[in-house]
């Protein structure tokens, strides 16, 4: 008799924003494979619908679901985490996904732009814990995964605003999380820290330098000498959506081929 392995994410009903992207479309896939019911949203519709299609024919079945969806928009978070616990039958994960790069150090940011990378990177979050909350305290046991980086604990100075807000969004996730142990209620919420990983994110990076320059200064720290792939946050995602992760919460997962360590 064969073994087949129990689908990891069986029974859980998750929403992901920024899902159009490199890593939360892979999230998203991950999920869905695993057994999960997904609610994919992104300011661009239009891709964020083509994926959950996608997901929907490989699958075989309504398992994906999406919306358009600015995360910087406090009225659009209750509207659309409605329609999401409506589509799903209950919301028991949020990994608070979507997010933006901006370059610029101290002396050369502007405050319109500081404000629109707090905006996406960091209010975001906030909001998405704040409005899941109460549908994820009647889905328990539940989680949030909120996508920081490596950014929040080593800084290149020229992406100021990017590293702040990363590092607040680890600070945040950690407060939820004793605010929801503090509650009594079986809601965990984690930080994920990727390093480099080639998406849209850093798409600017290769244009500016070029593939061989920007490889090269990219891979500089990270002692595995790769970049990540997708599916290596994917799998973190999966864990910290899981139940395997039952005992992890207020936790920062590094997804770094060992950058921190040097
Ligand atoms: N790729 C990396 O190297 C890397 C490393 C560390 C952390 N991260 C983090 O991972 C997350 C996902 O990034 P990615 O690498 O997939 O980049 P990506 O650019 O491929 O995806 C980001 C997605 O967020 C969406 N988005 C942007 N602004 C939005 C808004 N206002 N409302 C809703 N959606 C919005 C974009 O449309 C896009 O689909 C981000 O939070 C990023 O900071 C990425």
């Amino acid at each position: 008799m064969t073994y087949t392995p129990p689908l990891r994410a069986a029974g859980k009903r998750a929403f992901i924003t920024g899902a159009a992207g490199g890593l939360g479309s892979a999230t998203a896939r991950m999920l869905a494979r695993h057994g999960a019911k997904v609610f994919l949203t992104d300011l661009e519709g239009a891709p964020v619908a083509a994926l959950a299609d996608e997901i929907n024919a490989e699958l075989g079945a309504q398992v994906a679901w999406s919306a358009t969806q600015d995360v910087r928009e406090e009225d659009t978070w209750k509207q659309v985490l409605d329609a999401a616990a409506s589509a799903l039958g209950g919301l028991s994960v949020l990994v608070n996904n979507a997010g933006i790069g901006s370059l610029g150090g101290v002396e050369d940011i502007k405050l319109k732009e500081w404000h629109r990378v707090m905006g996406i990177n960091l209010d975001s979050v906030m909001l998405g814990c704040k409005y899941a909350l109460p549908h994820l305290r009647a889905a328990q046991p539940a989680s949030i995964i909120n996508i920081s980086s490596l950014a929040a604990f080593k800084v290149d100075p020229d992406y100021t605003a990017y590293n702040t807000s990363k590092a607040a969004v680890a600070m945040l996730s950690k407060s939820v999380a004793l605010d929801c142990a503090r509650q009594k209620i079986d809601v965990r919420c984690n930080s994920v820290h990727p390093s480099f990983i080639r998406t849209g994110i850093v798409a600017p990076f290769y244009e500016a330098l070029g593939e061989e320059e920007a490889t090269r200064k990219l891979l500089r720290g990270v002692p595995l000498r790769r970049l990540g792939e997708p599916d290596d946050v994917a799998y973190a995602v999966l864990y910290l959506a899981s139940d395997e992760s039952r005992y992890v919460t207020a936790a920062e997962l590094l997804i770094d081929g060992g950058a921190r360590a040097i």
